[in-house]
Order: C-alpha cells, then sequence, then structure tokens
C-alpha cells in the first residue's frame, strides 16, 4: 500500500516521499481501515516545517482526518464491523494520506455509510474547533454577535454554520472582496473586507456599537488589533492560527482599559481536557448536521496520492475556492 511520509522538516515538496509498503496487520483490539478521502490542512504544512505544536520523530506517518471503510479487524472485534464507514480523526490520529492505516477500536466512530466521503473526511479537525471555539470561552446568548477573521476558510464557514443554529449573529472579516458575497450567501450577518476601510465598515456594520462577545482569529496581524476595538467590554478574543504570518496583538486600550482577555486555543489540547463522553456526543451531532447538509465547505479538488506533489502546491496556493483532499 501507498503512503506520504515525512522524512525531514522543510517544504513540503522536498521533505515527504511517496512510499510502498505491505499493508498493516491490526492487532488485537483494532480494525484496519482503506481510506476514501483525506484533507490537507494548514496544520499539515505547519507539521511539515517543524513549526507544529510538536515534532514527530521521523519518518512519520502523515495526515491527520478522513473517512475510510473497515476492511479487516483483530482480535476481540467483531467481524461484522468489515464494511462499515468510520471517522478518522476523532482522536488524534495520524497517517490517514495513506491507501490503508490500522487504528484502535475505540476510535473507530461509524459514520453514515452514504453521505459524502470529502465532507465527512473533513469532519474530525474543523467542525469541532469551531464547535469548541463557540462553546468553551463565552456563555453566548442567542442574538450575540461572534466576530471573526479568516471567515472564508473552511473554519470561519463551520462557524458561520454553527452559529446559525445557535442564533448567534456572526460578523465576518475577509480578505477578497470577491469571497465576501460567498460569505453573505452562507449566512454571515455581516461581512466586511480587511482593506483601508475596515474600521469605518466594521462601525457601520454594527451601529457603531462595540457589540462583539467573542472574537475568533486565525489569521492574526494588524487586521485583528484593529478588530478587537469592536469586542464589548470585557469580551474575549481566542487566538486559533496564524495565517497572517503575524501574532495576535491588541493594543493597551484593549487589554488594560477595557479589560479584553487574549486566549489560545490547540484542539490537540482541547481533546486532552474534554472528557470522551462530550467529544463523542459533539462529534455525534456534527456527524448529523453533515449528513442533513447544514455543515459543509467547499472544495476544490481532489487528487490521487501519486500526485501528492501537485495537490500540495495546490493546497499551498493563495486565495483557492475551497479544500484540497486526496482520494483513495
Ligand atoms: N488551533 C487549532 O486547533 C486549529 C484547528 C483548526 C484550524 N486551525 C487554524 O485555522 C486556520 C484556518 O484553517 P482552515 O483549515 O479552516 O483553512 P483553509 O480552509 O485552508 O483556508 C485558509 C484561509 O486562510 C486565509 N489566508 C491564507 N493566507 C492568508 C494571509 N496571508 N492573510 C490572511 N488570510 C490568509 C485564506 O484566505 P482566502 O479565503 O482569502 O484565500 C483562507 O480563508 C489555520 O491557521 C489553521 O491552522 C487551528
Amino acid at each position: 500500500m501507498k503512503s506520504i511520509q515525512l522524512v525531514a522538516f522543510g517544504e513540503p515538496t522536498a521533505a515527504t516521499k511517496l512510499v510502498e509498503t505491505a499493508s498493516p496487520q491490526p492487532s488485537t483490539g483494532q480494525l484496519r481501515v482503506a481510506v476514501e478521502a483525506a484533507p490537507i490542512n494548514p496544520s499539515d504544512f505547519l507539521l511539515i516545517s517543524g513549526k507544529y505544536g510538536y515534532r514527530p520523530a521521523l519518518p512519520s506517518a502523515l495526515g491527520a482526518e478522513g473517512v475510510g471503510r473497515v476492511v479487516a479487524v483483530g482480535n476481540g472485534v467483531d467481524a461484522s464491523r468489515v464494511g462499515e464507514r468510520v471517522l478518522l480523526g476523532f482522536s488524534p490520529v495520524r497517517g490517514t494520506w495513506s491507501e490503508e492505516l490500522v487504528i484502535d477500536e475505540k476510535d473507530a466512530v461509524t459514520v453514515d455509510g452514504d453521505g459524502d466521503p470529502t465532507q465527512l473526511a473533513m469532519l474530525g479537525i474543523n467542525p469541532a474547533t469551531a464547535y469548541a471555539l463557540l462553546h468553551d470561552f463565552v456563555d453566548l446568548k442567542p442574538g450575540d454577535w461572534v466576530a471573526q477573521t479568516g471567515a472564508n476558510s473552511a473554519t470561519g464557514r463551520y462557524v458561520i454554520q454553527l452559529a446559525k443554529q445557535a442564533g448567534l449573529r456572526t460578523l465576518n472579516v475577509v480578505r477578497r472582496p470577491e469571497a465576501a458575497a460567498a460569505i453573505a450567501d452562507l449566512g454571515g450577518d455581516a461581512v466586511v473586507v480587511a482593506d483601508e476601510n475596515l474600521t469605518a465598515n466594521l462601525r457601520k456594520a454594527l451601529g457603531g456599537e462595540r457589540s462583539a462577545a467573542l472574537l475568533l482569529d486565525p489569521i492574526g496581524g494588524p487586521v485583528t488589533t484593529k478588530l478587537a476595538s469592536i469586542v464589548r467590554d470585557n469580551g474575549t478574543v481566542v487566538s486559533f492560527g496564524g495565517m497572517s504570518g503575524e501574532g495576535t496583538v491588541l493594543g493597551p486600550g484593549e487589554l488594560i482599559f477595557r479589560g479584553v482577555s487574549l486566549r489560545g486555543f490547540w484542539l490537540n489540547r482541547w481533546r486532552d481536557y474534554t472528557s470522551p463522553e462530550r467529544i463523542a456526543e459533539i462529534y455525534r451531532e456534527l456527524a448529523g448536521l453533515s449528513g442533513k447538509g447544514v455543515l459543509a465547505t467547499p472544495v476544490e479538488a481532489s487528487y490521487g496520492i501519486d500526485d501528492f506533489q501537485a495537490a500540495f502546491a495546490h493546497a499551498a496556493k493563495s486565495e483557492r475556492g475551497g479544500k484540497i483532499l486526496f482520494r483513495f
């Protein structure tokens, strides 16, 4: 079977290689899964570059989420599970950029066999992140405003979709005018382009009020610093990514005089401090919403594993129209 391995830290094209090995054999309590689809996320590139929250020992398997079918079971696992479709990424997993992988039975969450595999493959990371960002920092009430940078990202889109479910209003900042219409169509209550009129347009969008209870930030840099001016006194800013290459900085007016807090979020840590029962319940809810089409994000292209270099180049491209996935 073919898989992509990380052999050094650096640029994706130089740091990875396609390897061919025998199919992995499931031990007691394990299942072998044939992967159907697995996305490429910004965090994969961070891991490959060596700048992520941990560095795996090399060589290392790659790919942190996906969906697949059970093709073999080890001792102690009911053979009737063969054929089930399971979510990969419900608990930390590495190795979904692979034709097959072995997982523990406790991590094999069954999902809709008829659902769209590309959407199911993206359930493990970004929807759970959006859910935790909306539920675990501020006690939000229906009608509250949640502001976000990076609104056109997959995570930003899931934030809008989940916020709608909870009766929250979203103020969405995008970097490109052409993304603004798409985010408004998706149900973003206010959409503002991060251009030279950002501050004036933010005021206009909220009627001059500092009314966002929560600001979610995967981008960082000066846009976030400006956006923090519309967070209410004692409100919260959560940094969970740095797509601009800069950190999240709040001015003294926000931090000192208005009591705005700056917090951080990492899904890997969230999985450590959140009970397995709550995590399972959240993923069941997210899978249900995905099945109904309430949770979805656009896919720009899919690649076979042999074309992994082209897939990486496409995923690293700026201004994509959606996610890039491997299909097997
Ligand atoms: N901390 C966690 O646990 C966690 C979990 C999930 C995601 N994240 C982070 O959330 C972020 C988004 O992830 P995703 O998978 O949702 O992303 P994605 O769908 O791949 O989209 C990437 C987004 O980044 C924007 N972007 C790229 N370069 C930028 C730049 N230089 N300045 C401003 N915006 C830029 C793009 O803007 P355009 O739409 O204009 O192209 C796009 O909206 C990433 O930083 C990721 O690491 C963190």
